[in-house]
């Protein structure tokens, strides 16, 4: 059976671990893994800019004896209207998995319903999964673990980021707060998933509108873009609703005092994130940017692997 990767919850509790665990592992003997020997090609196609997405994948495949294969969706009959399903009908004949980061979700579940080989999403409007996986990893280096721990996004509560945070950091048994203006609260419906999940894993998943409430005590901090990719029309509206939700020292000093800080990049010091605080002791950030590339080693690694089972 072909196994996707769309959102943080196709993986279940078990199968993440599996992953991170994987992820560990490449972390510390990068070559140690060769499943696309051949070299077996991979493509990675791209509706929107990207600098860490296109290099983790690009040196990543590599790493693991294969062939990326980088495509400017613009440059490609994508760009001129060709039907999403019918791109996947020529790809998967030819390539090992699809890795793609575009605009509105359902265009990747789309791609998903059409390939034989697994399709793995880099980024939509609605889900980041390969950043969290990153994250986690991250987290088990600086913490030991993830269960328990309590993770805190704030900004932007209705935004990739956001929502994968909570259906990543539940599966992970983590107590996950998104912190947002009301009016960019997650979506309800991932809300509610998040919840479901952690009732099996033992974390927990909560909204609220109160950054000090949200950061109190909290051992991960992580925040993101006020302004996502393809909201840029709305740039000036998202600001005023979004300052007392930066994370500046003043508001760190409400977290753990060993917490550390999270920010899936680019950033925009000044804005979400105080120049102190990006820049400073707590800050794991390159780690973070790092680990992008040993979680999607793993990840593909994983995907092949279940992928090709009878
Ligand atoms: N964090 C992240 O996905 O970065 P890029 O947009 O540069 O790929
Ligand atoms: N929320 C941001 C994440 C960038 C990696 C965006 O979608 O632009």
């Amino acid at each position: 059976m072909t196994r996707h990767f769309l959102r943080d919850d196709d993986l279940s509790p078990v199968e993440q671990d599996e992953v991170l665990t994987l992820a560990a592992q490449l972390a510390a003997d990068r070559y140690s893994h060769q499943p696309l020997a051949g070299p077996k090609t991979v493509a990675v196609i791209f509706d929107k800019t990207s600098t860490r997405t296109r290099i983790s994948f690009a040196v990543g495949i590599a790493e693991l004896g294969g062939a990326p294969l980088i495509i400017d969706a613009q440059t490609s009959q994508m760009g001129r209207g060709e039907p999403i399903a019918d791109t996947a009908r020529v790809l998967d004949r030819q390539v090992a998995a699809i890795v793609w980061r575009t605009f509105a979700h359902t265009r990747i579940e789309e791609m998903a319903a059409a390939s034989r080989v697994p399709v793995v999403n880099a980024l939509t409007d609605e889900f980041h999964p390969c950043q969290i996986l990153a994250d986690l990893l991250t987290v088990r280096q600086h913490k030991g673990s993830t269960a328990g721990l309590k993770l805190v996004y704030l900004g932007d509560g209705a935004n990739n980021m956001a929502h994968s945070y909570l259906l990543g950091g539940v599966t992970a048994g983590m107590h996950v707060v998104v912190g947002s203006p009301a009016e960019y609260q997650p979506d309800p419906a991932v809300l509610a998933k998040a919840a479901e999940i952690a009732v099996e894993t033992g974390g927990s998943a909560a909204w609220t509108a109160d950054p000090l409430e949200a950061v109190d005590g909290a051992d991960v901090v992580a925040t993101d873009t006020w302004v996502s990719m393809g909201q840029e029309a709305e740039a000036s509206l998202r600001e005023a609703p979004f300052v007392p939700f930066a994370v500046t020292e003043q508001l760190m000093s409400k977290a753990s005092s060993d917490a550390i800080v999270l920010h899936c990049l680019p950033a925009y010091r000044g804005k979400e994130i105080e120049a102190a605080v990006i820049d400073g002791p707590q800050s794991v950030v390159w780690d973070e940017a790092e680990n992008r590339l040993h979680a999607q080693k793993a990840l593909l690694s994983w995907l092949l692997a279940r992928s090709f089972e009878a």
